[in-house]
Parts: structure tokens; C-alpha cells; sequence
């Protein structure tokens, strides 16, 4: 209302100055300080509105990363191979981002539309028919827009392919940093990333010219909108009166900022949500944690594992066929084999980290705990990663460090004992063999302090 107000005043200024209203010289300085109050409550209502759309946009970036985030820690090592690390960072980094920037124009699409409707009715009620000449080209930029936001999202889609496989390049050329010196491979990588980063490059560059040509076409919409009115007004021979002008013009301005930068803006940033929304859609519908094992029903059956004839992929083509196996409790069981004959993955089966294709896989257990065949430790104390986050009990905690022999390795790290920092990937450990002892028993330490009905421990090659 105060943004349609403004060309009222504004004509009713002029009529006063002309001096064809007969209007006494109070309400001249009403209109004036009516056309002011109405530029300031606009400014606060435009402000207000930027303000609330920016925080629902923040809220919902919020929510979507920690839906990914939360989706990513239930979803299978399987599901996992459909995606990469650095299409994982892009999810969060850009694509939640991209409803972060639509929610800023979001509110346009409805407003530009009333906007245009309700200037088309005040304009067409002061100049008539030449209105619809203005009108005409106007709308005849709506198609281009449409154009162009495909283009915009076509190239989007493109950009972003180029700009997982670049942080993916990174990613991969930082971790294998010290092969990559080894063999003096420093040129050859720089040339990859610098390739992956240039066809990234070429792609924002061809997104820029088109958002250039957008930007061109939207400025020069108010001479083409005025000329087409005003000429068709000339040709059709009618006389241009100064608040007509102004007014008409006035409005026009007002619209041209809603339909050709506002709506252009909020139909781009839609589309590249789109892309983003397909993107994440595509991640959460990963497999999660398979739910096809069984919980057992009859809790008087002495078996914690049951496997009937069940055969697991970790792709197309089945790892374990038809395997039969029952666990009783309170058993140590070993499984043996030649490598890479499935052993891991037969504990990666009783994970549900691998899909189950056909059988059956029947569990009763509570928890599992499972120390995966290489070790990793976190950056923290020796006591935190052995606690892994549970509570500390004294007795328990100083058995198993015994029980594992560690009790002698503290000794080494005189009084700070457990609470010595370990850096990640246990990078300020002791070198050599006896670093990779450590964080062997490390980790089996942290599997004997969990409670669990089932740990699963593969061999471990020292
Ligand atoms: N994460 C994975 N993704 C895809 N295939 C895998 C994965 N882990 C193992 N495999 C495949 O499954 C097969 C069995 O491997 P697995 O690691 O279970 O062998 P293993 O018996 O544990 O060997 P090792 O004694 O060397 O540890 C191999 O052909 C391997 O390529
Ligand atoms: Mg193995």
C-alpha cells in the first residue's frame, strides 16, 4: 500500500504546483509529508521482511544440514559407495545454502503479481489504452525470464557436477599428500585440479555473461515499457499531460523493479533450489541402515545370531552367498579365511552395513560393538578415546587397560598417564611400529569398555 500510495501522492503534487485543484496551501504540505511517511513505511515494512525471510531462510539451511548430517550417520557402508565425500561437503556447503537465498526473494513471485496487476488498473484508469502497449513488452520479458532461470539451472547442474569433482580432487590429493611427494607427482596433480578447476571456472563464467544479459535486459526495460506507452499515447493522438507522465512513470518504476529484477532474481534462486532440493532428495533416499535383519521374538531361544541361507551385495554382484550361521551367547567364535574371502564382510553383514539380497538374518542384541579393521583414533586424550563418550568407571575402565596390557604404555607418558593428547590419526603418538601398537590396542581397549551383547573384532595384523 505505501509503495502504490507514492505515485498517487506524487500526482496529486503535480496538480497542486499546476494549480488546477483549487486546493488550499495545507494540503500541499499534507501530500509532500504523505509522500514522505509513505517512503519511510515502506523502507521499514521492505526491511522487515528482508529481515524475517533471511531468518526463516537461516532456520531452514539449519534444519536441511542437520538432516543431512543425521541422515549420513544412519546410512549403510553399501549406500555410501553411491556417494562421495566431496558430494557430501557440496550438500552442505552449497546446496542447503541455495533456500538460505531463495527465502530472501521468496515473497516476490506473489508480490510482483499483485503489484502489476493493481498498477495495470490505476495506469489504464489515468492513460487508457496505451497502458496495454507498456503492458505488452513487459510481459513479453516474463517468457525471457523463463528462459533464462532453465538456462540458469541447466548450467547450475553442470557448475555443480564440476565443483564435487574439484573438491573431490582436493580432498584426495591433500590425504595422499605425502605419496604425492614421494613420487614427485606435485606437477602432474596441480595440472588435474588446475584442469577440474578451470572447467568449473568456464561454467560460472558462462553463468555470470547470462546473468549479465539478465541484468542488461532488466535495466533496459523502463525506456522500452515508457516508449511503447507514451509512443502508442502520441501515436494514437493523445495529449501527455505532466502528472499522467510522472504518475505513469512512477508506477512503472515501481513494477519494473518487481517484475524484471525482484522476479528474475526469486524464478533463478527457485530454480537453483530446485536443482539443490533434487540433490539432497537424491542423498536422503540412500539406503539406510538395512532393516531387513530381524529382531527375535522368542526371547527363550539361546542363539544372539541367525543366518538362513542369506546372501549380501555390497553392489550388483553377491559377496556371501547362501551363508547358514548360528551363534549361541556368551561364545568366542572365530572366523578364518585366505584374505578377501569375506570375513570383514560377514561382520559388516551382521552390522547391516552391507544389503541383504535374499535369506534371512535374524539378531536378539542390544548393541553391538565393532572395531573395524583399521584403526583410527580422534584428536583428544588417550582416556577419551578409549571412553568413546560413555561414563567413566573406575574399576572397569582400569581392568580393561590392564587386561589389555596398556597399563605399561601409560607408565612411558610419566604423570599425565591416560590423559595424554593424541592428535588425529594418533599423529603425536611415538613413530613407528609402536604407534600402530598403540592404536591397535587403543581400539580394541575401546571395544572391551563398551557394554555390548555382540563385539565384533577382526584380525589385526601387527
Ligand atoms: N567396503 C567395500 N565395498 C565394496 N566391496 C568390498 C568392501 N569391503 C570388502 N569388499 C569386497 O568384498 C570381498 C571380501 O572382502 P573382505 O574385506 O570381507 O575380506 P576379508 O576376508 O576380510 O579379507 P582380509 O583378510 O584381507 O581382511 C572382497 O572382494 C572385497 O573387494
Ligand atoms: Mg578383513
Amino acid at each position: 500500500m505505501a509503495h502504490i500510495a507514492q505515485p498517487l501522492l506524487i500526482r496529486q503534487i503535480i496538480l497542486y504546483i499546476k494549480g488546477q485543484s483549487g486546493l488550499p496551501v495545507y494540503v500541499g504540505y499534507l501530500f509532500a509529508v504523505g509522500l514522505c511517511i509513505s517512503a519511510i513505511l515502506q523502507a521499514i515494512i521492505h526491511q522487515q521482511i528482508l529481515f524475517r525471510n533471511s531468518r526463516m531462510g537461516m532456520r531452514v539451511r539449519n534444519a536441511l544440514s542437520s538432516a543431512i548430517y543425521r541422515h549420513l550417520l544412519t546410512i549403510n557402508t553399501a549406500a555410501l559407495h553411491k556417494t562421495t565425500a566431496a558430494q557430501m561437503v557440496n550438500l552442505v556447503a552449497n546446496d542447503a545454502g541455495k533456500f538460505e537465498e531463495l527465502s530472501i526473494f521468496v515473497h516476490t513471485l506473489v508480490l510482483a503479481l499483485l503489484e502489476a496487476l493493481g498498477t495495470f488498473a490505476l495506469v489504464w484508469w489515468y492513460i487508457g489504452l496505451p497502458t496495454v502497449f507498456g503492458y505488452a513488452v513487459l510481459l513479453l520479458l516474463v517468457p525471457i525470464q523463463f528462459i533464462f532461470s532453465r538456462k540458469f539451472s541447466q548450467y547450475r547442474k553442470t557448475t555443480m557436477a564440476c565443483t564435487d569433482k574439484c573438491v573431490q580432487m582436493t580432498n584426495e590429493l591433500v590425504n595422499g599428500c605425502q605419496i604425492i611427494k614421494m613420487y614427485n607427482w606435485e606437477k602432474a596433480m596441480e595440472q588435474r585440479v588446475l584442469e577440474a578447476r578451470r572447467r568449473e571456472l568456464l561454467n560460472i563464467h558462462k553463468v555470470s555473461c547470462l546473468r549479465a544479459v539478465n541484468t542488461a535486459l532488466s535495466f533496459a526495460a523502463l525506456p522500452l515499457i515508457s516508449l511503447a506507452t507514451f509512443g502508442g499515447s502520441w501515436l494514437m493522438g493523445q495529449t501527455l499531460l505532466p502528472e499522467n507522465i510522472f504518475t505513469t512513470l512512477a508506477f512503472f518504476v515501481m513494477v519494473r523493479v518487481s517484475v524484471t529484477v525482484g522476479m528474475p532474481q526469486a524464478i533463478e534462486k527457485f530454480s537453483e533450489a530446485r536443482v539443490s532440493a533434487r540433490r539432497i532428495d537424491q542423498f536422503v533416499q540412500l539406503n539406510i541402515l538395512s532393516n531387513k535383519r530381524e529382531k527375535m521374538e522368542n526371547e527363550n531361544e539361546d542363539y544372539v545370531i541367525i543366518m538362513k541361507d542369506a546372501s549380501f551385495s555390497w553392489n550388483d554382484t553377491p559377496s556371501l552367498i547362501s551363508v547358514n550361521l548360528k551363534i549361541r551367547s556368551r561364545n568366542l567364535v572365530g572366523v578364518k579365511g585366505a584374505f578377501g574371502s569375506g570375513k570383514s564382510t560377514l561382520l559388516t553383514a551382521i552390522l547391516s552395513e552391507i544389503n541383504l539380497v535374499s535369506g534371512q538374518l535374524r539378531l536378539k542384541v542390544n548393541s553391538i560393538s565393532y572395531a573395524p579393521q583399521l584403526a583410527w583414533v580422534f584428536a583428544g586424550t588417550i582416556r577419551a578415546n578409549i571412553l568413546l563418550g560413555k561414563a567413566m568407571d573406575e574399576e572397569r575402565y582400569k581392568n580393561v587397560i590392564k587386561a589389555c596390557c596398556l597399563d605399561i604404555d601409560l607408565q612411558n607418558f610419566s604423570e599425565i598417564g591416560d590423559l595424554l593428547m593424541i592428535g588425529d590419526k594418533g599423529v603425536n603418538l611415538s613413530g613407528g611400529p609402536r604407534a600402530r601398537y598403540r592404536l591397535l590396542v587403543l581400539y580394541t581397549l575401546r571395544l572391551t569398555y563398551i557394554y555390548s551383547t555382540i563385539h565384533l573384532l577382526p584380525l589385526i595384523q601387527r
